[in-house]
């Protein structure tokens, strides 16, 4: 049930009658009523009436039987007051309902979602924590709303680099005990390859011998791609999160496409020569000198980069997989490369007027100290050492990683935020573990109860706030998806479970009389099970006990 909706349904018939056209009533949440609009306000210069009477006059008119009583209150706002019937007629449908009332789309979407994206013989760091945690509650949200989700984690596994990493492979003995510590790996070859001429030589030939198709070279560089693989799975596991080995589709994986790409773009003369590198100049994307942007599609080498891997990508992703939506959870920092593959895929017809790609950005972990989250040697921090940390100072591992993701959805994406256990693990204020305890405690009322739920009534104004509270899930979620926002669900969540807390302050519910007592322990049943479908969505484990 989503009580905003329904209201919106009944204003607007009698507010497009006041105004003489279609005008969305903006019915919102009010600390002043249950719900308000201020649309006559909007509307007073336009209409050139008095707003105090354009909204009595909608008030009027408008068929609010059986769901609310409108008022108009100070300037002109009308204020709605959701009739008790049907608060109560509405949560006793949600008892019984294992959706909660939501129901699946009518018209599911095929959506793939690009997150995670780590790269191979390299530890994931916090950068791409941020990425695999958005693009996973955003996975969750939309599959559970009904929508064809398809997870791609497009592993960072070709390109140059990997000619230095196989021929310190090759020459650095036993491969699988290197492989162990992979940034270890990582920074000896690359010492090798700064240092060493000879080193810096073999290691072309070994990415020519690769593009080749090098039998021995391929090997090597599999083992690399399986032990990374392991590693990445390993983080998933840690955190909870739904990539699985089927999700990995690298960069390797489009090498055959792309010299297709190039055909396509070519004979659609998107593509211009510039210093021997094959480009496109997307229109409307200008460099700080003004000059025209490239999005370099192939190389002056001959070889081909992140871009026309990307666009690779994205053709096969409309064309063969079939999406009509299509998220890629990647940094800020990615913002200008996604707009400009986007702008070529649509003027190549790879992306048509009826397939949305959005790229969907997120800003940086800063420190306590304020400064991007760095070692003291200045390498980025390990996931997996930020993630024990946080694991080692929780009382149960579950609320060390609850705390993490939760810190990393509970505000706006696009903002940075700062990485402080202190404020992430505690158990009080919008965190994770605030969340948990609240369910936990719901969860040890019930196994103190004798007797069930029953039929809600209202008989204590925190009941009330309470019961409104459940009802707002659909929107939250709605809302959530529809602009791609965790945070709208954790702030949802956590004023839900203070409006429990509240409740459960004032209102006794073991020691009440029934049918008051049965009421409220369908308050509170509800109250677990919204908890437990909003955190299922986060990607935060649901604890019956603490
Ligand atoms: N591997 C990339 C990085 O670490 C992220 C990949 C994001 N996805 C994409 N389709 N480009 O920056």
């Amino acid at each position: 049930m989503n009580l905003e909706s329904l209201l919106h349904d009944r204003l607007a018939p009698a507010l497009a009658a006041v105004a003489g056209a279609p005008v969305d009533p903006a019915v919102r949440v009010s600390p002043h009523a249950d719900f308000q609009s201020g649309v006559a306000l909007a509307l007073a210069r336009s209409l050139g009436r008095p707003p105090r009477e354009i909204a009595a006059e909608v008030a009027a008119a408008a068929d609010l039987s059986g769901v609310a009583t409108a008022v108009v209150s100070g300037p002109g706002f009308l204020n709605l007051h959701v009739a008790d019937e049907l608060i109560t007629g509405a949560l006793d449908a949600l008892r019984h309902d294992e959706r909660l009332g939501i129901a699946p789309v009518t018209a599911p979407s095929r959506i793939v979602i690009d997150y995670s994206g780590p790269n191979v013989a390299k530890e994931m760091h916090v950068g791409h924590l941020r990425s695999t945690i958005i693009g996973d509650a955003l996975a969750r949200l939309l599959s559970w709303q009904g929508h064809d989700v398809r997870r791609v984690n497009h592993l960072g596994d070709w390109g140059t680099p990997f000619g230095m990493l196989i021929e310190h492979l090759t020459e650095a003995g036993d491969g699988d005990h290197s492989l162990g510590d992979l940034t270890g790996f990582y920074q000896a070859a690359r010492a090798r390859f700064d240092a060493d001429e000879d080193f810096r030589t073999r290691s072309r030939l070994r990415v020519v011998a690769l593009q080749n198709g090098d039998g021995p070279t391929r090997d090597l560089w599999r083992r690399l791609v399986a032990q990374s693989e392991k590693a990445f799975l390993a983080v998933y596991d840690t955190l909870g999160v739904t990539l699985g080995p089927d999700d990995f589709a690298g960069e390797s994986s489009y090498q055959d496409d792309l010299a297709g790409v190039v055909d396509d773009l070519a004979a659609r003369g998107l593509l211009s020569e510039s210093d021997g590198a094959l480009c496109a100049f997307p229109a409307g994307f200008t460099g700080r000198d003004g000059a025209p942007l490239p999005l370099i599609v192939r190389k002056a080498d001959g070889g081909f980069g992140y871009a026309a891997t990307d666009l690779a990508a994205l053709r096969h992703r409309v064309g063969t997989i079939g999406a009509t939506e299509l998220l890629y959870v990647v940094g800020m920092p990615q913002q200008t490369h996604f707009r400009m593959v986007f702008a070529v895929a649509r003027a190549a017809g790879w992306l048509p007027d009826d397939v949305t790609a959005e790229h969907i950005g997120f800003g940086a972990i800063l420190s306590t100290s304020g400064c991007m989250i760095r070692t003291r040697s200045g390498t980025s921090v390990r996931l997996a050492d930020l993630l024990d940390a946080a694991v080692d100072r929780a009382t149960v591992p579950a609320i060390g990683i609850a705390a993490v993701k939760y810190a990393d959805l509970c505000s706006d994406r696009r903002g940075d935020y700062v990485f402080d256990l202190d404020r992430m693990l505690a158990s009080v204020g919008n965190t994770g573990p605030y969340l948990q305890y609240a369910y936990a405690r719901i969860r040890s009322i019930f196994r103190k109860a004798d007797g069930g739920p029953g039929p809600v009534r209202l008989t204590d104004p925190a009941e009330r706030e309470l019961a409104l509270a459940l009802l707002g899930l659909d929107p939250a979620i709605a809302t959530a998806a529809a602009l791609r926002e965790p945070h709208r669900l954790t702030t949802y969540l956590h004023d839900l479970a203070a409006a429990f807390s509240v409740f459960y302050e004032r209102c006794p519910v073991l020691r009440a009389d029934e049918p008051t007592r049965a009421s409220r322990l369908a308050l509170a049943d509800l109250t677990a099970r919204t908890l437990q479908i909003g955190m299922f969505l986060l990607g935060i484990e649901a604890l019956d006990e603490i």
